[in-house]
């Protein structure tokens, strides 16, 4: 629910368990009053104290009265060079060379269901779960408006926020910064919560209490990065997964961004979130505007659960585009790590007819089938067969993996070209490259300009003739590079600062073409793993690919980080083969199991080379997952154990929504000699019923499985692992 109550100028957004509020105090500047647990609705804004702070500036209009500056005030949308020296939202570069913003409250409008954004990923909804505000300030000097979109998901507690700048003026003006979101808090005593790490090791969570000055995450990689996630938690220090009351922010983009905390000198803590400022300067003519990319929050009253779960749900049902949103996803086998770029048609076939047999539904052919594309170093850009390895084409190949009753997938990395390819040799000036500079490579690969339309269509006119040549059911999208030397040959030199989001704009073109014409087709995204793994891919590819290390125990780290914002349904996770590929690591093939099937699950290994047992044991997997897919993918997740903090175990369960089943998946560490005896605290069941523990015959009461624990059995390998089901009984 939205209201304006008009004698206190305040505007109020309620969610189920939040309360959040503005108002527009009497000098028109928008004031950010509360953000918080649910409270009766008052003005908040007596929460606000004035006074005479030397060395922050008093605004013109208030005269001689000093108690009142912008350099103080918690404000909706910051401002800058006008009185207010913490992190700006907005920056216009006027022709006369100036530098600020300054905004003033104009009017509002008020709608039912959610906003959407012109070529950007946003959640969406029906005129039922939604509503929208849209608060205008103004900047009289700059004849600049800029529109604050505000979409409230009442029974989710989730709030989205966007940004419109419109150029109101009649002379060109500059955009140099555009923030989707500013959250101005009246204390300092929190956490900020980032997750970070690398390629082969993403979405590590790291926790520190905030500091006086900015800390930020954030990525000038032209991508979300392996670096650094947009998403990142505010919370109380002693915040945990049950208790404590915490912020979680998710921005819904894919390239440079930037998430910032500033204390500020009288204990309020200003938080910005939105494209990275990094060389990002957009030009307005007359009349045109910007918009941002969209921003999410969800505040959680009782700790870090309760949030995970208001963002999973919220995904699921008003993010992600997921053909298979009400039937099951297929269980998958990908020929990466079981063949490289080393096949050809007869050896898939022969890997396909295992994997059907062990009960795989989708056989995903990966790199290695266009062009001249037999290592790194050439072929992308040349999205042909290559009739070496695939003499009788794709039809034939997909006919033939068809008749196992396997559905067919591929992969394409559509934004890279290799020098040695016929693309490039035809049109060497369609990489992104600064003149007189030659391009750096990253994979022996350049980038194409996706900021120009008529590259997008030429290579969108190669995919389309592969894609509607067989019937292809799910496509990985690859990208396996950052982007450096970024300029575009079309666009003239003050116009270079738009290159970074023009080329975002143009995936996510590209990416809602394949969704129009290929509705059926599931995508999975990828970044060599993880390094796109955002809010914004996952409107367009509702999975993504977790990260390119598949070994089960570093994959504890990172579908554990992941899950603090992502559903474990959006999350790629493959069963490899020991020693792992990435690592080295040999772990128990139940394990891998274990950990794989919590996400979208699939192998990536040859299985010619499986023993009778091991084969056994995958089919055992497999029917497990399809068993218990809903309450994997669609039950309420919840972290027992976390592999950052306790090196004896990592345990993790779903639980279905009427609380009557659950699976617990739980995987040990090192064997160590004479380890102690754990027990396992569950949660989320309901206390009054009774479960059934593997079909055991003894029943446990709910408020005993979450209170007093289960017994783990004794540890008698590394990396042991152990899965418990539970029902209610009648
Ligand atoms: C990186 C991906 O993450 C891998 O799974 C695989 O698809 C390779 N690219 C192929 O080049």
């Amino acid at each position: 629910m939205i209201t304006y109550n008009e004698q206190n100028q305040t505007f109020t957004l309620y969610t189920c368990n939040t309360l959040y509020q503005m108002k527009v105090d009497h000098y028109q500047v928008l004031l950010h009053t509360y953000y918080g647990p649910r409270i009766e609705e008052c003005d908040l804004s007596y929460l606000i104290q004035c006074a005479d702070h030397s060395f922050s500036p008093n605004p013109n209009e208030t005269g001689y009265d000093r108690t009142y500056s912008l350099d103080v005030m918690p404000q909706e949308y910051s401002t800058c060079g006008v009185g207010d020296f913490r992190l700006p939202s907005v920056e216009l570069e006027l022709p006369n060379g100036s530098r600020s913003a300054n905004l003033r409250y104009t009017g509002y409008y008020l709608q039912k269901g959610k906003y959407t954004l012109p070529e950007l990923p946003a959640f969406y909804s029906g005129e039922e779960d939604a509503e929208t505000l849209i608060v205008c300030l103004e900047d009289a000097a700059a004849q600049v408006t800029v529109k604050l979109y505000f979409g409230v998901f009442e029974a989710s507690d989730l709030i989205t926020r966007a940004v419109q700048i419109v150029n109101q003026g009649t002379e060109t003006i500059r955009l140099c910064r555009c923030a989707s979101l500013c959250l101005d808090l009246l204390r300092t005593d929190m956490d900020l919560i980032t997750f970070n790490g690398h390629h082969l090791m993403e979405r590590c969570l790291d926790r520190a209490p905030l500091r006086p000055g900015i800390q930020s995450v954030g990525s000038i990689r032209g991508a979300s990065s392996h670096q650094h996630n947009p998403f990142v938690i505010l919370c109380d220090h002693d915040a945990d997964e049950e208790k404590g009351l915490c912020y979680g922010a998710m921005l819904l983009y894919s390239g440079n961004f930037e998430a910032a905390v500033e204390c500020s000198q009288y204990e309020s803590s200003r938080f910005v979130m939105g494209i990275h400022p990094y060389h990002f300067c957009w030009t307005l003519a007359p009349g045109e505007s910007f918009t941002s990319p969209e921003a999410a929050l969800v505040c959680s009253p009782c700790g870090f659960a309760q949030m995970s779960r208001q963002f999973h749900r919220t995904i699921r049902n008003h993010l992600l585009r997921d053909p298979y949103s009400h039937r099951r996803k297929p269980v998958l086998l990908n020929s990466w790590e079981a063949t490289y770029f080393d096949f050809t048609a007869d050896k898939l076939v022969e890997i396909a007819k295992e994997a059907s047999l062990l009960g795989m539904e989708l056989f995903v052919m990966d790199d290695g089938w266009f062009g001249s594309r037999n290592d790194d170093n050439s072929g992308l850009g040349d999205w042909r067969i290559n009739k070496t390895k695939l003499p009788e084409g794709l039809e034939s190949l997909v006919a033939k993996i068809n008749d196992m009753d396997m559905a067919f997938g591929i992969w394409v990395e559509p934004e890279m070209v290799n020098e040695n390819s016929d693309l490039y040799r035809e049109h060497p000036d369609w990489v992104l490259h600064i003149p007189g500079r030659s391009p750096a490579r990253g994979r022996g690969q350049l980038v194409l300009d996706f900021s120009r339309k008529d590259i997008r269509d030429h290579i969108y006119r190669q995919l389309q003739a592969v894609f509607s040549s067989a019937p292809i059911a799910y496509i990985k999208w690859d990208m396996n590079r950052s982007l450096t030397d970024v300029w575009s040959a079309a666009l003239p030199a003050e116009r270079q600062g738009e290159v970074y989001h023009r080329y975002v704009l143009g995936v996510y073109d590209l990416l809602e073409r394949l969704h129009h014409d290929y509705p059926h087709i599931l995508i999975e995204g990828c970044c060599g793993g993880g390094g796109r793994f955002d809010g914004g891919m996952l409107y367009y590819t509702p999975q993504i690919w977790c990260s390119d290390d598949s070994d089960a125990v570093d994959r504890l780290k990172i579908q554990y980080g992941t899950s603090f914002c992502y559903p474990p349904s959006c999350m790629g996770a493959h069963v490899s083969a020991v020693p792992n590929e990435q690592n080295g690591r040999i772990t128990p093939l139940e394990t891998r199991g274990v950990v794989a099937m919590s996400g979208a699950f699939g192998y990536e290994m040859d299985l010619k080379k499986c023993t009778k047992e091991e084969k056994a044991e995958i089919r055992r997997q497999i029917q497990l997952y399809k068993t218990h897919y809903d309450l994997i993918c669609q039950g309420d997740y919840y972290r027992l154990s976390s592999p950052f903090e306790n090196p004896s175990f990592t345990a993790w369960e779903h639980v279905s929504a009427d609380k009557r089943e659950a699976v617990v998946s739980l995987i040990f560490g090192n064997q160590r000699p004479a380890s102690p005896f754990h027990r396992l605290r569950l949660k989320g069941l309901d206390a009054s019923l009774q479960y059934q523990v593997n079909s055991g015959e003894k029943l446990y009461p709910g408020s005993t499985l979450m209170e007093a624990g289960y017994p783990l059995p004794p540890v008698q390998k590394d990396y042991q692992s152990l899965q418990l089901y539970l029902t209610a009984g009648s």
